[in-house]
Formats: C-alpha cells, structure tokens, sequence
C-alpha cells in the first residue's frame, strides 16, 4: 500500500512536536534493541530518526525488526521531543514514534556505503550510480546544478533570449575535436557528426532573425579526459545579433552576478577584470590564470644575457627565454625531497629541469650555486620582489615551454602553500586571443574556430604578421579554470573566404564543411557575437568540487565507458548489416 507522505524527512523541526506525519524513504540505519527499533529514515532532503516501541502495534514493530539498510519503505507516526539531543542533524531535536509502517521494496547489502566519506573506489561509485546518487553531497550537487539552469534560463529569458533547440544528428562543426559519428541506415556509407558544439546553428539562427538565442545544449567531443573534461557535457549556449565584445562582456556579468547572488548567497563586483591574452600570458603562463594568489612570472632574459651558465646562454641565443617565480616563505616550505618530486612534474610541461635557488638564514642553497656568487644569487632573488625566508625557481628554454610550466608550477606551489581559497572567486575576462596558433606540424589553425573575427584594423597582418593578428575573442575564466569561451563573428563573406584561404581550405573543402553557413550569410546576416559556458564546470566550481563528474549524475569513466549501463557495447550484427558496416 502507499502511503501518502506529508511531510519529507529533512524538514521535521522541534515546532512540529505532537503531529502525525507520514514519511517515505530510505532505511539509512536500522538498530533493533528488543522491544525497541530505531530507524534512521532518508530521503532526499536529510534523515529523521523513527523510533518503534511497545505503544506501536504488535505487527508493526515486528515488522520494524526485519528492516535492513536501505530497504524502501513508508511510515506513519507522531513526531515527539527527544531526550537526547543530535546536534549533528538539523532533525536532530525530534524523533517520529511510527504506528505503521509499509516495507515497499527489500534490498540487497549494498556494495557501497550511503554516506559522504566512503571513499570507495570510483569505478564502484559509478557502476552503482544509483546508490552513489543517495549520497547527500550527491543529492545536493544535483539539486544546485538544477537550480543554476533554472536561474540561467530565468536570466536569459528575462533579458530577451529564447531558448531554441539545435539538432543532435548533424555535420561535423568547426570545433576541432574528434567527432562521435553515427552511422546512417537509410543513406549506407554516410555519417551523421553528432555536435561539438552548436555553433554553426547559432549562427544560422542569427540569420533566421532570433536576435538573442539561448541553449542548455548537450555538446560531444572524442578527445582525452581529463577532470574537466568528460566526452559528453553541457554547455550554456548563447548568441546575439547586433552585438560586439562589450556587449556580450556585459550581458554575462550580469548572468554570473545572478547566479552567485542566487546560489552562493554572494555579491561579486563587477566588471570583471579583464586581461589581454598577451599580458595573462607574461604574467602568469596561463590564458586561464588563477589570481587568488600574488605570484607572477618574472622574464629575467636581461638579468642573465651576460652570465657564464650555458643552459641559460643558449636558449636565449635559440630566442627562447629565462623565466623564474618567486614563492614567499617557500625556503622552509620546499625541501630537496618536495624540489625533486616538482622538477618531475614540469618536465610534463618541456621543461628539461628546475631551477631552484633559496635564501634563507644559512644564506643562499641552490642548484646552481657552483655558477653564480651567492651575492649574485641574492641579487637575484631581491630582483624576483623576495627576500630571506624566500625560494625562487627558474626555467629556461622556449618561451613556450617557460609559461606551462611556471603556468603549472605558481598554482602547484600555491596549492601546497594552502593559498587557493575555495570560497574566494576570482572571475576574469582574457580578451584578444592571436587569431591563428600553429598545430605541431607548423600548420595554421584557428585558435577558437574559423567564424571568429579578426581585429579589424590589423587585417594587414594577414599578409605579413599572421601569428601576430588579435581576434576579437574572450574567454571567462574562474580561480584557473576555463569556464566559457566565446567571439564576434565575421558575417561578411568576402573576410570570411579569406580566412577559410588563410588557413588552406579549398573552396571545395568549404564547400564542404561549412557550406550551409556560408550559403545563409548570403541573404542578410546581422554582425552577432557569442560565448558559451561549459555549465559542468560551472556547477563543478561553485561547488567546490574538484572533478566534473561529482556533478554530472551518470558520468563516463577515464576510458569513455558508462561503468551503469556498459556503453559501448558490440552491436548486433543484423543492425550492422542494416547501416552497411562490417567491423574489421
Ligand atoms: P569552446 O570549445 O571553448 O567553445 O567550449 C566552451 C566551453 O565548454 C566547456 N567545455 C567542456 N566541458 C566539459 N568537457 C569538455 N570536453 C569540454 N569542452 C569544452 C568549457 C569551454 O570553455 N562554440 C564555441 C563557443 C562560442 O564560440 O560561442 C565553443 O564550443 O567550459
């Protein structure tokens, strides 16, 4: 039989003493003492703790004593007073005496444990999601996530965006990754892409005259995982018509500055700082810098052009750089153990070693001490801003390789130096991104994507200084991480065949890949300008989380698998046989 709940388990309260109250839930504790069962009773908004006596009917209480972990189960009762007090529950000031009780399923011992800090295996979290999915910290990261949509949709209508949907069986877009295709049953020998993004859409809904679009649009990239990343996410999406960076810029404060007041409960200052990709790079290595903490990149080319150190010397005589940090208080903080386990980790960056040289109350200790004085090595470090009680390190080569890893390394040092503040965030504008970057075979690509717009007035670039061309592209950026990533667009055909040139499309390959697009701009594109967020890492950020799978509610593994339902799987030979396709 079901009983018709009255109330849920979280929110019964001392003001709610000498009601009848019917509950459904969980069983997340069950203790039989005789005469006497206690049941702690979960369901999504906390646990209430059920007590079964003497005064229950005889039936009922024997059934209270067959009750096992998360058996699912309803309960009528009167809530009461207790005599001893659990603090640690905001429940914790009542119990509820039960009169019925209805077992609506038994359960299996299950192989994870329903609580927070089980610290078991993810591989186990994820084939039992369902479970995991019990977990309070899981009920909230779901019930935030769903809250920043509904606020991201509230804000978005109310500031005359409309939400359309685009299609998920498409062509491949301009995004770069590798595509997921599907294999088409009626056209044998043809593929579906499914999106990368719904850019090419967006554009095209411009065209259509939707003036300012919105999305919550699943988005799939076959690419390597990471904790940021997951095959198949979300993505705020958006576009505008008539509109140029500030706009946009203006438009997206607004959003996060709802979104922290309406989730966080905090009021962030806007405008955001806003950085050049030149200067984000120089001063922290990064076009995704983390400003919770001071240290900066120090470019000391100058200081050591004339010095007798040879690894220094030739990189600058290759045109690479030196570039060092300077970490307050890090000479007692980095022993040789800690120095040698972070020299490991910047050579992931190409960095052939660390440098290091440390001026504390012995004097200087450094790993090139047998070439320089150690006046000159103090020197050095009161140039880098430090002083006694301070570590510097260096890294020299391509000027490249000495933004990663000092990029890398002023984070890593900050996180060891307990300086990254989760409740702090710091939102960022990086504008001006280089138009073009070269791909590792020394080709030409778009760093954002194709349709993203020149700076106007450096057009002649082209011609003579294309790594050197600006874009009018953004991203936002919070506490180090990319959140969103957006740019004008070109609309005028003529600009857009030049660029398509620029980077080695044929006019068939245009054709081709883009031709829907370039065909719509043929009848009256307006200018229009977007960003989309990646809404995972938005969710991941404001809860703390340090992976986008704590917020996503059935996530991929590191191996793109679905560890709940087994995707992918081998496909039944008939099917392939349909689509035209033998598996080699
Ligand atoms: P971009 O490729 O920069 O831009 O993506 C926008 C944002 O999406 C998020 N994101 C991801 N999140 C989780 N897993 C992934 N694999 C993943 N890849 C990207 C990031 C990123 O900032 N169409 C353009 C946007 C535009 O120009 O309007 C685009 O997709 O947070």
């Amino acid at each position: 039989m079901l009983f018709k709940r009255t109330h849920m388990c979280g929110d019964l309260r001392i003001s709610d003493v000498d009601k009848e109250v019917v509950l459904n839930g969980w069983v997340a504790k069950a203790r039989s003492l005789g005469g006497l069962v206690f049941v702690d009773l979960r369901d999504k908004s906390g646990i209430t703790q059920i007590t079964f006596n003497e005064d229950a009917p005889a039936d009922v209480l024997e059934k209270a004593k067959s009750l096992r972990s998360e058996f699912c189960i309803g309960v009528k009762g009167v809530v009461k007073e207790r005599s001893s007090k659990n603090s640690n529950i905001p429940t914790g000031d009542i119990e509820v005496f039960a009169n019925d009780l209805t077992i609506y399923s038994s359960a299996d011992t299950p192989p994870i444990y329903i609580k927070d800090d089980d610290n078991v295996d993810e591989a186990l979290r994820l084939k039992y999601r369902y479970l995991d999915l019990r977990k309070p910290k899981m009920q909230r990261n779901l019930e935030i996530r769903h809250k920043i949509v509904k606020t991201t949709r509230d804000y978005f209508d109310e500031n005359g965006f409309m939400e359309v949907e685009t299609p998920i069986l498409i062509k491949p877009t301009p995004e770069g990754a590798r595509d997921y295709i599907v294999p088409s049953r009626v056209h044998n020998g043809e593929f579906y892409a499914l999106p990368q993004s719904p850019q090419m859409f967006k554009q095209i809904l411009m065209v259509s005259g939707a003036d300012r679009y919105m999305q919550i649009a699943k988005c799939f990239r076959d690419e390597d995982l990471r904790a940021d990343r997951q095959p198949e996410f979300t993505q705020i999406d958006l576009e505008m018509s008539f509109a140029g960076v500030d706009d946009v810029i203006e438009v997206q404060e607004g959003f996060i500055k709802r979104v922290m007041n309406d989730v966080k409960g905090i009021d962030v200052t806007t405008p955001f700082p806003r950085l050049s990709y030149d200067e984000a790079m120089e001063r922290y290595g990064s076009d995704k810098p983390d400003t919770r903490f001071d240290i900066e990149l120090i470019k000391l080319n100058d200081f050591f052009k004339d010095c007798s150190f040879e690894v220094f010397t030739n990189a600058l005589k290759e045109g690479g750089d030196v570039r060092g940090i300077c970490v307050p208080g890090g000479a007692s903080e980095f022993s040789r153990k800690k120095i040698d386990k972070i020299t490991e980790e910047v050579k992931h960056y190409g960095a052939k070693g660390l440098i290091y040289v440390k001026y504390d109350d012995n004097g200087i200790s450094s790993s090139i001490g047998k070439f320089f004085s150690e006046d000159e090595l103090i020197s050095l470090v009161e140039h880098c801003g430090g002083g006694k009680g301070d570590i510097v390190f260096i890294v020299s080569g391509p000027s490249k390789v000495t933004y990663d890893s000092l990029g890398f390394l002023r984070r890593r040092v900050a996180s060891e130096l307990g300086l990254l503040d989760d409740n702090q965030y710091n939102f960022l504008w990086v504008v001006d991104f280089p138009m073009f970057e070269e791909d590792e075979d020394g080709r030409i690509k778009a760093m954002h994507h194709p349709f993203t717009q020149p700076k106007l007035d450096q057009l002649d670039k082209l011609d003579n200084d294309i790594l050197g061309l600006k874009a009018n592209a953004y991203d936002i950026v919070l506490n180090g991480v990319e959140l969103g990533g957006g740019s004008v667009r070109i609309h005028d055909q003529e600009l857009q065949k030049k660029m398509f040139k620029v980077l080695g499309l044929s006019d068939e390959e245009c054709q081709e890949k883009f031709g829907f697009l370039i065909e719509a701009f043929k009848y009256g594109a307006p200018p229009h300008a977007g960003l989309a967020y990646g809404l995972d890492r938005l969710v991941m950020l404001l809860l703390g989380e340090k992976s986008i799978r704590e917020v996503i509610a059935f996530p991929k593994n590191a191996a793109a698998e679905c560890p709940l339902c087994e995707a992918p799987a081998p496909a039944d030979a008939e099917a392939l046989d349909e689509l035209g396709i033998a598996v080699k």
